[in-house]
Protein backbone atom coordinates (compact mmCIF):
# COMPACT_ATOMS: atom_id res chain seq x y z
CA UNK A 1 0.00 0.00 0.00
CA UNK A 2 1.57 3.53 -1.19
CA UNK A 3 0.37 5.32 2.57
CA UNK A 4 1.52 8.61 1.40
CA UNK A 5 -0.86 8.63 -1.51
CA UNK A 6 -3.61 7.44 1.25
CA UNK A 7 -2.42 10.20 3.50
CA UNK A 8 -2.27 13.05 0.58
CA UNK A 9 -6.32 12.18 0.47
CA UNK A 10 -6.75 13.75 4.05
CA UNK A 11 -6.76 17.26 4.95
CA UNK A 12 -6.62 16.15 8.61
CA UNK A 13 -3.40 14.05 8.05
CA UNK A 14 -1.27 17.06 6.91
CA UNK A 15 -0.40 18.86 10.13
CA UNK A 16 2.56 16.11 11.41
CA UNK A 17 -0.01 15.20 13.95
CA UNK A 18 0.20 11.24 14.48
CA UNK A 19 -3.58 10.02 15.29
CA UNK A 20 -3.33 6.61 16.96
CA UNK A 21 -6.89 6.74 17.22
CA UNK A 22 -9.15 4.18 15.09
CA UNK A 23 -10.74 2.90 17.77
CA UNK A 24 -12.57 5.63 19.05
CA UNK A 25 -13.13 6.61 15.68
CA UNK A 26 -10.69 7.39 12.58
CA UNK A 27 -10.21 10.31 10.34
CA UNK A 28 -11.94 10.78 7.44
CA UNK A 29 -10.55 11.58 3.75
CA UNK A 30 -12.14 14.98 2.26
CA UNK A 31 -13.62 12.63 -1.11
CA UNK A 32 -16.27 11.55 1.75
CA UNK A 33 -16.64 15.14 3.12
CA UNK A 34 -17.21 16.64 -0.65
CA UNK A 35 -19.71 13.63 -0.94
CA UNK A 36 -21.80 14.35 1.94
CA UNK A 37 -21.86 18.07 0.91
CA UNK A 38 -22.22 17.47 -2.81
CA UNK A 39 -25.53 15.41 -1.04
CA UNK A 40 -26.96 18.03 0.58
CA UNK A 41 -26.37 20.34 -2.94
CA UNK A 42 -28.43 18.25 -5.05
CA UNK A 43 -30.02 15.54 -3.24
CA UNK A 44 -31.78 17.42 -0.29
CA UNK A 45 -35.63 16.26 0.26
CA UNK A 46 -37.15 12.67 0.51
CA UNK A 47 -37.30 9.17 -0.95
CA UNK A 48 -40.82 9.28 -3.13
CA UNK A 49 -40.62 12.73 -4.21
CA UNK A 50 -41.68 12.86 -7.96
CA UNK A 51 -38.61 15.07 -9.41
CA UNK A 52 -34.75 15.06 -9.50
CA UNK A 53 -33.57 15.34 -6.01
CA UNK A 54 -35.97 12.53 -4.98
CA UNK A 55 -34.60 10.33 -7.43
CA UNK A 56 -31.09 11.44 -6.37
CA UNK A 57 -32.36 10.52 -2.80
CA UNK A 58 -33.23 6.97 -3.89
CA UNK A 59 -29.82 6.58 -5.95
CA UNK A 60 -28.00 7.80 -2.98
CA UNK A 61 -29.68 5.09 -0.96
CA UNK A 62 -29.91 1.87 -3.28
CA UNK A 63 -25.99 2.53 -3.87
CA UNK A 64 -25.40 2.55 -0.14
CA UNK A 65 -27.05 -0.36 0.45
CA UNK A 66 -25.30 -2.16 -2.43
CA UNK A 67 -21.80 -0.69 -0.99
CA UNK A 68 -22.92 -1.85 2.69
CA UNK A 69 -23.65 -5.79 1.50
CA UNK A 70 -20.64 -5.69 -0.63
CA UNK A 71 -18.66 -4.79 2.32
CA UNK A 72 -20.40 -7.23 4.70
CA UNK A 73 -20.50 -9.98 2.54
CA UNK A 74 -24.56 -9.92 2.19
CA UNK A 75 -27.64 -8.75 0.11
CA UNK A 76 -28.57 -5.21 0.10
CA UNK A 77 -32.10 -6.63 1.52
CA UNK A 78 -30.19 -7.32 4.74
CA UNK A 79 -28.89 -4.46 5.59
CA UNK A 80 -30.00 -1.35 8.06
CA UNK A 81 -28.71 2.32 8.42
CA UNK A 82 -29.18 3.52 11.91
CA UNK A 83 -27.23 6.57 14.08
CA UNK A 84 -24.88 4.34 15.42
CA UNK A 85 -24.38 0.80 16.46
CA UNK A 86 -25.66 1.24 19.84
CA UNK A 87 -29.12 2.80 18.54
CA UNK A 88 -29.34 0.11 16.52
CA UNK A 89 -28.39 -2.52 18.34
CA UNK A 90 -31.35 -1.56 20.64
CA UNK A 91 -33.86 -1.51 17.86
CA UNK A 92 -32.89 -4.69 17.17
CA UNK A 93 -32.79 -6.84 20.12
CA UNK A 94 -36.07 -5.14 21.13
CA UNK A 95 -37.38 -6.62 18.05
CA UNK A 96 -36.05 -9.82 18.88
CA UNK A 97 -36.75 -9.89 22.40
CA UNK A 98 -40.49 -9.75 21.17
CA UNK A 99 -40.13 -13.96 20.83
CA UNK A 100 -38.05 -14.34 24.15
CA UNK A 101 -39.33 -15.97 27.34
CA UNK A 102 -39.07 -15.24 31.11
CA UNK A 103 -35.86 -17.53 32.00
CA UNK A 104 -34.27 -17.55 28.61
CA UNK A 105 -30.64 -16.88 28.50
CA UNK A 106 -28.34 -14.22 26.61
CA UNK A 107 -24.25 -15.09 26.19
CA UNK A 108 -21.96 -12.05 26.45
CA UNK A 109 -18.42 -11.94 26.79
CA UNK A 110 -16.66 -10.13 29.28
CA UNK A 111 -14.81 -8.64 26.25
CA UNK A 112 -17.65 -6.98 25.02
CA UNK A 113 -18.16 -2.82 24.43
CA UNK A 114 -21.63 -1.87 26.47
CA UNK A 115 -22.91 -1.07 23.19
CA UNK A 116 -23.21 -4.68 22.45
CA UNK A 117 -23.84 -5.95 26.04
CA UNK A 118 -26.74 -3.59 27.47
CA UNK A 119 -29.26 -3.74 24.95
CA UNK A 120 -29.36 -7.31 25.81
CA UNK A 121 -29.43 -6.06 30.46
CA UNK A 122 -32.06 -3.67 29.67
CA UNK A 123 -34.44 -6.22 27.81
CA UNK A 124 -33.37 -8.81 30.23
CA UNK A 125 -34.91 -6.15 32.75
CA UNK A 126 -38.17 -5.96 31.13
CA UNK A 127 -38.92 -9.82 29.95
CA UNK A 128 -37.17 -12.12 32.97
CA UNK A 129 -34.36 -12.72 30.75
CA UNK A 130 -30.97 -13.96 31.84
CA UNK A 131 -27.32 -12.25 30.69
CA UNK A 132 -24.69 -14.50 31.45
CA UNK A 133 -21.32 -13.03 30.70
CA UNK A 134 -18.39 -16.06 29.30
CA UNK A 135 -14.96 -15.23 31.30
CA UNK A 136 -12.00 -13.95 29.58
CA UNK A 137 -8.37 -15.79 29.64
CA UNK A 138 -5.12 -13.86 31.08
CA UNK A 139 -4.11 -13.10 27.59
CA UNK A 140 -7.69 -11.26 27.29
CA UNK A 141 -9.31 -13.30 24.47
CA UNK A 142 -12.17 -15.53 24.78
CA UNK A 143 -12.14 -18.21 27.05
CA UNK A 144 -14.01 -20.74 24.95
CA UNK A 145 -14.47 -23.17 28.05
CA UNK A 146 -15.86 -20.68 29.93
CA UNK A 147 -18.44 -20.25 26.58
CA UNK A 148 -18.98 -24.11 26.31
CA UNK A 149 -20.31 -24.23 29.73
CA UNK A 150 -22.14 -22.03 29.55
CA UNK A 151 -24.17 -23.02 26.68
CA UNK A 152 -27.74 -24.63 27.82
CA UNK A 153 -30.62 -25.33 26.19
CA UNK A 154 -32.25 -22.01 27.44
CA UNK A 155 -29.58 -20.12 25.37
CA UNK A 156 -31.09 -17.95 22.78
CA UNK A 157 -28.50 -15.21 21.27
CA UNK A 158 -24.82 -15.63 21.50
CA UNK A 159 -23.44 -11.92 21.86
CA UNK A 160 -20.07 -11.06 21.21
CA UNK A 161 -17.57 -8.53 19.89
CA UNK A 162 -15.01 -10.35 16.97
CA UNK A 163 -12.15 -7.39 18.21
CA UNK A 164 -12.01 -5.53 21.77
CA UNK A 165 -12.04 -2.20 21.18
CA UNK A 166 -9.67 -2.23 24.60
CA UNK A 167 -7.03 -5.06 23.89
CA UNK A 168 -7.53 -5.56 20.31
CA UNK A 169 -8.11 -9.39 20.96
CA UNK A 170 -9.85 -11.12 18.25
CA UNK A 171 -12.68 -13.78 18.71
CA UNK A 172 -12.89 -16.86 16.45
CA UNK A 173 -16.61 -15.80 15.37
CA UNK A 174 -16.49 -18.98 12.92
CA UNK A 175 -16.16 -20.49 15.95
CA UNK A 176 -18.42 -18.95 18.64
CA UNK A 177 -21.27 -18.67 15.84
CA UNK A 178 -20.71 -22.69 15.12
CA UNK A 179 -21.22 -23.06 18.83
CA UNK A 180 -24.59 -21.03 18.86
CA UNK A 181 -26.13 -22.70 16.05
CA UNK A 182 -25.75 -26.00 17.53
CA UNK A 183 -27.03 -24.95 20.64
CA UNK A 184 -30.28 -23.43 18.78
CA UNK A 185 -29.04 -20.07 19.59
CA UNK A 186 -28.92 -16.90 17.02
CA UNK A 187 -25.02 -15.16 16.77
CA UNK A 188 -24.95 -11.42 17.19
CA UNK A 189 -21.60 -9.72 16.73
CA UNK A 190 -20.33 -6.72 17.60
CA UNK A 191 -18.01 -6.29 14.30
CA UNK A 192 -17.37 -2.42 15.61
CA UNK A 193 -13.63 -2.76 16.10
CA UNK A 194 -13.18 -5.20 13.87
CA UNK A 195 -14.75 -3.90 10.32
CA UNK A 196 -11.63 -1.30 10.46
CA UNK A 197 -8.48 -3.73 10.14
CA UNK A 198 -9.90 -6.83 8.60
CA UNK A 199 -12.51 -7.81 5.66
CA UNK A 200 -15.96 -9.29 6.59
CA UNK A 201 -18.16 -12.21 4.96
CA UNK A 202 -21.25 -12.75 7.04
CA UNK A 203 -22.00 -15.49 5.14
CA UNK A 204 -18.20 -17.22 5.97
CA UNK A 205 -18.64 -16.21 9.56
CA UNK A 206 -21.92 -17.78 9.77
CA UNK A 207 -23.82 -15.60 11.76
CA UNK A 208 -27.23 -14.06 12.11
CA UNK A 209 -26.60 -10.42 12.83
CA UNK A 210 -23.81 -7.92 12.67
CA UNK A 211 -23.33 -4.46 13.43
CA UNK A 212 -20.65 -2.23 12.74
CA UNK A 213 -20.02 1.49 12.65
CA UNK A 214 -18.71 3.43 9.32
CA UNK A 215 -17.07 6.50 11.42
CA UNK A 216 -14.53 3.79 12.58
CA UNK A 217 -13.05 2.73 9.12
CA UNK A 218 -13.02 6.29 8.13
CA UNK A 219 -16.50 7.14 7.15
CA UNK A 220 -19.55 9.20 8.62
CA UNK A 221 -21.29 8.56 12.04
CA UNK A 222 -23.25 6.56 11.05
CA UNK A 223 -24.08 2.44 12.18
CA UNK A 224 -24.94 -0.93 9.79
CA UNK A 225 -26.39 -4.11 10.90
CA UNK A 226 -27.06 -6.85 8.77
CA UNK A 227 -30.20 -9.12 9.87
CA UNK A 228 -30.05 -12.72 8.15
CA UNK A 229 -33.12 -12.65 5.43
CA UNK A 230 -35.32 -15.03 6.99
CA UNK A 231 -34.65 -14.03 10.55
CA UNK A 232 -35.17 -10.63 9.33
CA UNK A 233 -38.28 -11.72 7.65
CA UNK A 234 -39.67 -13.49 10.20
CA UNK A 235 -39.56 -10.59 13.10
CA UNK A 236 -42.39 -8.24 13.72
CA UNK A 237 -39.82 -4.88 13.46
CA UNK A 238 -41.51 -1.87 15.44
CA UNK A 239 -41.75 0.71 12.77
CA UNK A 240 -44.18 3.45 11.16
CA UNK A 241 -47.02 1.01 9.22
CA UNK A 242 -47.07 3.02 5.77
CA UNK A 243 -42.95 2.64 5.67
CA UNK A 244 -41.42 -0.06 3.20
CA UNK A 245 -38.03 -0.26 5.35
CA UNK A 246 -38.14 -2.87 8.11
CA UNK A 247 -35.53 -1.31 10.94
CA UNK A 248 -34.89 2.07 9.35
CA UNK A 249 -36.95 4.26 11.29
CA UNK A 250 -38.33 7.63 10.24
CA UNK A 251 -35.90 9.25 7.39
CA UNK A 252 -32.43 8.35 7.17
CA UNK A 253 -29.35 10.84 7.06
CA UNK A 254 -28.63 10.25 3.15
CA UNK A 255 -26.09 12.64 2.70
CA UNK A 256 -24.49 10.41 5.21
CA UNK A 257 -24.80 7.75 3.14
CA UNK A 258 -23.44 9.31 0.46
CA UNK A 259 -20.46 9.76 2.47
CA UNK A 260 -20.47 6.27 3.31
CA UNK A 261 -20.62 5.51 -0.16
CA UNK A 262 -17.63 7.34 -0.81
CA UNK A 263 -16.02 5.46 2.38
CA UNK A 264 -16.53 2.02 0.26
CA UNK A 265 -14.75 3.65 -2.68
CA UNK A 266 -12.39 4.97 -0.94
CA UNK A 267 -11.22 1.92 0.68
CA UNK A 268 -11.58 -0.07 -2.52
CA UNK A 269 -9.40 2.30 -4.35
CA UNK A 270 -6.59 1.89 -1.83
CA UNK A 271 -6.80 -2.24 -2.15
CA UNK A 272 -9.72 -3.27 0.20
CA UNK A 273 -9.78 -4.58 3.34
CA UNK A 274 -6.93 -7.55 3.02
CA UNK A 275 -3.83 -5.24 1.85
CA UNK A 276 -5.20 -2.85 4.82
CA UNK A 277 -4.56 -5.96 6.82
CA UNK A 278 -1.41 -6.85 5.59
CA UNK A 279 -0.04 -3.40 6.03
CA UNK A 280 -1.54 -3.00 9.24
CA UNK A 281 0.00 -6.18 10.81
CA UNK A 282 3.33 -5.31 9.86
CA UNK A 283 2.88 -1.69 11.70
CA UNK A 284 1.59 -3.69 14.76
CA UNK A 285 4.36 -5.87 14.56
CA UNK A 286 7.12 -3.01 14.40
CA UNK A 287 5.22 -1.61 17.75
CA UNK A 288 4.67 -4.94 19.77
CA UNK A 289 8.54 -5.24 18.79
CA UNK A 290 9.96 -1.69 19.86
CA UNK A 291 7.48 -1.82 23.41
CA UNK A 292 10.22 -0.72 25.77
CA UNK A 293 10.97 -2.88 29.19
CA UNK A 294 9.09 -0.16 31.12
CA UNK A 295 5.44 -1.07 29.36
CA UNK A 296 3.03 -3.37 30.72
CA UNK A 297 0.90 -4.81 27.31
CA UNK A 298 -2.26 -6.23 28.87
CA UNK A 299 -3.87 -8.29 25.54
CA UNK A 300 -2.27 -10.72 23.17
CA UNK A 301 1.45 -10.75 23.04
CA UNK A 302 1.85 -10.86 19.52
CA UNK A 303 0.19 -9.71 16.36
CA UNK A 304 -1.25 -13.68 16.46
CA UNK A 305 -5.09 -13.29 17.60
CA UNK A 306 -5.63 -9.65 17.46
CA UNK A 307 -5.86 -6.54 15.51
CA UNK A 308 -3.39 -3.56 15.95
CA UNK A 309 -5.10 -1.90 19.03
CA UNK A 310 -2.81 -1.82 22.08
CA UNK A 311 -3.60 -1.24 25.71
CA UNK A 312 -0.62 -0.62 27.90
CA UNK A 313 0.99 1.96 30.22
CA UNK A 314 4.24 2.59 31.43
CA UNK A 315 5.50 1.83 35.13
CA UNK A 316 5.10 4.34 37.04
CA UNK A 317 3.48 6.95 34.86
CA UNK A 318 -0.16 7.43 35.18
CA UNK A 319 -2.34 6.75 32.21
CA UNK A 320 -3.94 10.21 31.84
CA UNK A 321 -0.51 12.26 32.87
CA UNK A 322 1.34 10.10 29.48
CA UNK A 323 -1.54 11.05 27.27
CA UNK A 324 -1.55 14.35 28.09
CA UNK A 325 2.29 14.48 27.27
CA UNK A 326 2.06 12.45 24.27
CA UNK A 327 -0.26 14.63 22.66
CA UNK A 328 1.49 17.93 23.92
CA UNK A 329 4.78 16.15 21.56
CA UNK A 330 2.19 15.33 18.49
CA UNK A 331 1.01 11.77 19.06
CA UNK A 332 -2.77 11.36 19.83
CA UNK A 333 -3.48 8.20 22.19
CA UNK A 334 -6.10 7.92 24.78
CA UNK A 335 -6.69 6.94 28.05
CA UNK A 336 -9.49 5.71 30.12
CA UNK A 337 -11.17 3.21 32.60
CA UNK A 338 -13.00 0.14 31.23
CA UNK A 339 -12.98 1.20 27.88
CA UNK A 340 -16.72 0.62 28.07
CA UNK A 341 -16.07 -3.12 28.80
CA UNK A 342 -18.45 -2.97 32.13
CA UNK A 343 -17.12 -6.72 32.45
CA UNK A 344 -13.29 -6.57 32.02
CA UNK A 345 -13.53 -3.27 34.03
CA UNK A 346 -12.44 -5.28 37.38
CA UNK A 347 -9.64 -7.00 35.57
CA UNK A 348 -7.85 -3.99 34.10
CA UNK A 349 -5.72 -1.51 35.94
CA UNK A 350 -7.44 2.10 37.15
CA UNK A 351 -6.61 3.46 34.15
CA UNK A 352 -4.39 2.71 30.75
CA UNK A 353 -3.25 4.18 27.64
CA UNK A 354 -4.61 2.86 24.21
CA UNK A 355 -2.90 3.18 21.07
CA UNK A 356 -4.87 2.23 17.56
CA UNK A 357 -2.85 1.62 14.75
CA UNK A 358 -5.13 2.70 11.73
CA UNK A 359 -4.06 1.84 7.91
CA UNK A 360 -3.05 6.20 7.24
CA UNK A 361 -0.21 5.80 9.77
CA UNK A 362 3.68 5.27 9.13
CA UNK A 363 6.06 2.96 10.35
CA UNK A 364 7.87 6.45 10.88
CA UNK A 365 5.09 7.49 13.23
CA UNK A 366 5.00 3.78 14.63
CA UNK A 367 8.44 4.78 15.38
CA UNK A 368 7.93 7.78 16.82
CA UNK A 369 5.20 6.89 19.16
CA UNK A 370 7.27 4.15 21.00
CA UNK A 371 10.20 6.83 21.01
CA UNK A 372 7.92 8.79 22.90
CA UNK A 373 6.57 6.63 25.02
CA UNK A 374 10.15 5.62 25.80
CA UNK A 375 10.73 8.92 26.91
CA UNK A 376 7.76 9.00 29.42
C1 LIG B 1 -16.42 -2.70 19.98
C2 LIG B 1 -17.42 -1.58 20.00
N1 LIG B 1 -18.71 -1.86 20.02
C3 LIG B 1 -19.66 -0.92 20.01
C4 LIG B 1 -19.32 0.42 20.01
C5 LIG B 1 -20.40 1.43 19.98
O1 LIG B 1 -20.50 1.93 18.68
P1 LIG B 1 -21.39 3.20 18.34
O2 LIG B 1 -20.65 4.39 18.82
O3 LIG B 1 -21.53 3.16 16.84
O4 LIG B 1 -22.70 3.03 19.02
C6 LIG B 1 -17.97 0.78 20.00
C7 LIG B 1 -17.58 2.20 20.04
O5 LIG B 1 -16.48 2.54 20.37
C8 LIG B 1 -16.99 -0.24 19.98
O6 LIG B 1 -15.69 0.05 19.95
Amino acid sequence: MNVEAVRSRFSALQNGFAFFDAPGGTQVPDEVGHAIANALREASGNLGAPYATGHAVEAILVRAKDDAARFLGATPEEISFGMNMTTLNFALTRTAGRELQAGDEILTTMLDHDGGVAPWVELAEDKGLVVKIVEATDQFTVDYDSLESQLSDRTRVVAFAIASNATGSLADAVRICALARDAGALSWIDAVHYAAHEPIDVTAIGCDVLLCSPYKFCGPHLGIAYTRRELAEAWRPYKARPSKLRFETGTLPYELLAGFSATIAYLETIGGMEQIRTYERELGERFLAGLPDNVTLYGPPTMDGRVPTFLFNVDGVPADVAAHRLADEGFGVWYADNWYCVALGPRLPEQSLRAGIAHYNTAEEVTGLIAAIASL
